[in-house]
Formats: structure tokens, sequence, C-alpha cells
């Protein structure tokens, strides 16, 4: 695993955008994993200054984001449909039938399964960003004895639902449930580049950048599995986790 200590977050986006756009470049018609919470907003931002300045053009790329709240439709302020439809893919030049985010309405199970038939459509993810939960979960594969390879319903657990409050305007209000793809899905795209920030995020990050202990109670450390696994973290988190103490 390559981990990257910058001096702050917005350099730790920068540098993440950077490796992306490298990616659409070299590959203009790439196929890109996506993840949503706060922590990827300053990349999305990136990409769309770049894309506005004419040196990155994602109009051959294809996308399929990480997991989706059930129960709420699409065009819900908090779906992650609308976050990056707002956040991104309102902004830049991609052709949205390109890109795929989970339904979180209808048919739970049928709409893991059709996650799990994009995740490979045309092979899997050339790039899959990541963030982390405060638990070390990933997409929503939360911590516990065991985890799930392929995409499917997860319950959320009551850290999640308290973290992802912020969003919402109670508590109450946070979906449950949650479709999203498997740890596998995630091991099997070619490159994987999580960026995390903040103290919440500390434990999470020991876990995953020291030691080689791999623990579904910390779901981010099979990420140490990836044979192009990249965590991007500010100086002041490495400190905080313990990281080249
Ligand atoms: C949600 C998402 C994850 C994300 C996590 C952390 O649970 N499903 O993909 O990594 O939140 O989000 P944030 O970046 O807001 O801390």
């Amino acid at each position: 695993m390559n981990v990257i200590v910058t001096e702050s977050y917005e350099e730790s986006c920068a540098a993440a955008a950077q490796m992306i756009a490298d990616l659409v470049r070299e590959k203009p018609a790439c196929k890109l994993g996506l993840a949503t919470g706060g922590t990827p907003v300053p990349i999305y931002r990136k990409l769309i200054e770049m894309n506005r300045a004419g040196t990155v053009d994602f109009a051959r790329v294809r996308t399929v984001n990480l997991d989706e709240y059930c129960g709420i439709p699409a065009d819900h302020p908090q779906s992650y449909r609308y976050f990056m439809d707002t956040n991104l893919f309102d902004h830049i030049n991609i052709d949205k039938a390109n890109t795929f985010v989970a339904a979180g309405m209808g048919d739970y199970q049928a709409n893991a399964a059709q996650l799990e038939r994009m995740v490979y459509e045309g092979g899997p993810a050339d790039l899959q960003l990541l963030g982390i939960g405060n638990n070390g979960h990933i997409a929503f594969n939360e911590a516990g004895d065991t985890l799930h390879a392929k995409a499917h319903i997860e319950h959320l657990t009551d850290s999640t639902i308290s973290a992802n409050a912020r969003f919402f305007e109670k508590k109450e209000d946070v979906p449950t449930m949650a479709i999203t793809m498997g740890m596998g899905d995630i091991l099997a795209a070619r490159k994987v580049v999580l960026v995390a920030t903040g103290p919440a995020k500390a434990e999470a990050i020991r876990g995953l950048v020291t030691g080689d202990t791999i623990t579904p109670h910390n779901p981010s450390t099979l990420l140490k599995l990836h044979p192009d696994a990249t965590v991007i973290i500010d100086r002041a988190l490495a400190e905080a986790a313990g990281y080249g103490a």
C-alpha cells in the first residue's frame, strides 16, 4: 500500500484529482468508480475546474458509484444520485447515460444485482475513489463479524447513521439501509485511491496504515490485499493515526 502524507486536506484533494485527471488523459474512455460523502467534494470541484479549463475531457468516461441509500428517490436532495449530479456530473462534459448510481427505490435486491452487473460491465473500474467511515467502513460495508464480497443490502450501524445525520434535518431521517458494492467489487478495481481527513478518522486510519492486520471490524484493512492501493492523508491525520511515529 502506498501512503501519501500531504500538508493539508486541500493538498490531498488536489493530489487525488490529479490522479483521476492523469488517468482520464491517458485513457479517455476509462471507467471510474466514484464515492460520495463530504470528503470527495473538493476533489470533484477540482475536476470541474480542470474540465472548464479544457485540460480534462470526460466525454467518453463511464462511472459507477459505490452505493445508494434505500428508500429515497433519485431526486431526493440526500440521494447519492442527486449528490453526484449536483457535485460533479451537472458541471462537466460527461454523458449522464454513462454514469451509474444504484436505484434506491423499488426492489432492493434487484437493484443490488444491477449494481453488481455494472461493476463488471465492460471490465472493472480503472480507478476506484474511496472515502472512509469513522468505524473504517468502505462504501457501506459496515464493520462487524462478517463482510460481503458482492453488491448487497446493508443495515447501517448507529455510528454511520449518526455520522451521516449532519446531512439530514434530523437523525431519524437517515435511511437505515443501503445498497452497496461488496468488498470484492471494490478490490476488483485496477487501482484504488482513498482520501481521509479529520480526527474522527484517526482510529480507522491507524488500522489501515499501521501494521498488517486485516479485520472485518475495520473493513478498510482489506485494502491491504490490493496490489495498487493509495491512501492520501494530511499530516494532522497521519500524526493522530500514529503513522510514521
Ligand atoms: C458514507 C459513504 C462512504 C463515505 C463515508 C464517509 O457512509 N457511504 O462512502 O466514505 O460516508 O463520509 P465523509 O467523507 O462525509 O466522512
